[in-house]
């Protein structure tokens, strides 16, 4: 049977819907597993149908093995790209890198992998109102997931600071939308203190069911590599969900014998949202919060929920916490965006990470890399389109793939042709381009 324990002071109870514990630390899954093995998973790959589309649910015994079938809200989620991209390689100083795109899932982001599970959960408990806060993907896939279950959805963000493709997916799948006249950290307070008094089921990373489900990127990208482990792992840190399931997905991995080297995780914060950096190179390694400020509003977060989780995620890894500007960040997205892959700007921060752990002779050259891309191309196109026609302030928008307006005639376009070989964009004027 699955329990709850607690991180900090070991303390065992049954599931139920309190994360924290009164010692406050936050409750993790402890499964007792059962006879697993790689053959298992792989024999999955084989069977069509059922659950088994799921990249999440193809690992059920691993994530919640006593959950029953009618109970497992899925899309199917998960199944996402591992991409070999040489000039992202070549871009980051490393010979071998690989992209797992997440948001390749169905709303766009990695939150679905906990979603899934989340939602689930919240039916076998017999939820009928489910809530989160957020800095906008979480939203989107709540809503999208609590509509297929029939649940009423109701969404905290931070006032006029999500990109709009998020705000777009929360409205229109239904979700109940608050507006919260804060940041992010102001919305995830109002959800953790008043779930008990608003009657509704918490679906933030807080809840460990969320954490359970977003292992499987790690079982999917390990799956894709025949088993063998990268030397690195890098992600994008915001809420610290991420890094804390990372580690915890790649611990149960090695204590069941199902992989015998452990990566390390590279957890890659936004500079103008950087606590988690700045208790890592910390004495005490306590989380002093901050007011966040960055471009990358999905890791707009300054006092992440999970950080006790994630440090020993970077422990047990021999992992490192690192930061990037909002210009490093920028500029390595619009790398990955011209080799044809593409992401959001929080998830670009995993390969500006890597160029600068590279840089910092961190990352050896020769070691194996993969770089975690959270968010999907299209959830955040303001900020691209505005990054390409030089309007962000403080961006040194060096790549950037500017249009060039031209008359609606044939001649004055070969013109331009011929002039500066061939522009990328051109906008034909009195189109409404
Ligand atoms: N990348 C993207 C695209 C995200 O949306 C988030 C978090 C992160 C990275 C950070 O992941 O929180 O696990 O460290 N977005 C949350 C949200 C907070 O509300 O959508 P983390």
């Amino acid at each position: 049977m699955s329990i709850f324990k607690c991180i900090r002071c070991g303390l065992e109870k049954p599931v139920d819907d309190e994360y924290v514990c009164p010692c406050g630390g936050l409750f993790e899954v402890q499964h007792s597993f059962g006879d697993v093995s790689l053959d298992y998973f792989d024999g999955k790959l084989r069977e069509i149908g059922s659950s088994w589309n799921s990249g999440v649910w193809r690992y059920k015994e691993l994530i919640h093995p006593e959950i029953e079938q009618k109970y497992i809200v899925s899309r199917p989620e998960g199944n996402t790209n591992l991409y070999k991209r040489q000039r992202v390689a070549e871009y980051a100083g490393v010979d071998q890198l690989y992209l797992k795109h997440e948001g390749e899932n169905p709303s766009g982001s990695f939150k679905d992998r906990g979603m899934t599970v989340g939602v689930s959960v919240a039916l076998s408990r017999g939820a009928t109102k489910v809530a989160c806060a957020s800095t906008g993907n979480t939203s989107a896939s709540m809503a999208a997931y609590a509509a297929q279950a029939g649940l009423q959805g109701v969404v905290f963000i931070p006032e006029g600071m999500i990109a709009y493709g998020k705000l777009a997916q929360a409205l229109a799948y239904g979700a109940k939308v608050v507006q919260v006249r804060g940041n992010f950290d102001d919305a995830m307070d109002i959800v953790k203190n008043g779930s008990k008094r608003l009657g509704f089921y918490i679906l933030n990373s807080i809840n460990p069911w969320r954490i359970e489900g977003q292992k499987s990127i790690i079982f999917e990208m390990l799956q894709q590599r025949r088993w063998n482990p990268p030397d690195w792992i890098a992600v994008p840190a915001g809420n610290l969900g991420n890094t804390s399931a990372f580690g915890k997905a790649l611990r149960e991995l090695e204590q069941l014998g199902l992989i015998d080297k452990m990566p390390r995780i590279a957890s890659i914060q936004a500079e103008g949202a950087n606590p988690f950096y700045q208790l890592w190179n910390s004495v005490d390694k306590k989380l002093v919060s901050m007011h966040p400020d960055t471009i990358a509003t999905a890791i707009k977060i300054g006092n992440p929920v999970s950080w006790e989780k994630a440090l020993r995620t970077i422990r047990e890894t021999d992992g490192i916490v690192e930061q990037v500007s909002d210009n490093e960040i920028m500029d390595a997205k619009a790398v990955i965006d011209a080799s044809g892959v593409g992401c959001e700007p929080a998830s670009a921060a995993s390969v500006a990470g890597v160029k600068k752990l590279r840089e910092k002779e961190v990352i050896a050259s020769d070691e194996s890399v993969v770089c975690i891309l959270t968010g999907n191309l299209m959830k955040d196109s303001d900020t691209t389109v505005k990054y390409h026609l030089g309007e962000l302030q403080g961006i040194d928008a060096r790549r950037s793939n500017k249009p060039v307006q031209v008359e609606p005639s044939l001649d004055s376009i070969e013109t331009l042709l011929q002039a500066t070989g061939t522009p990328s964009s051109v906008m034909v004027k009195n189109l409404g381009v």
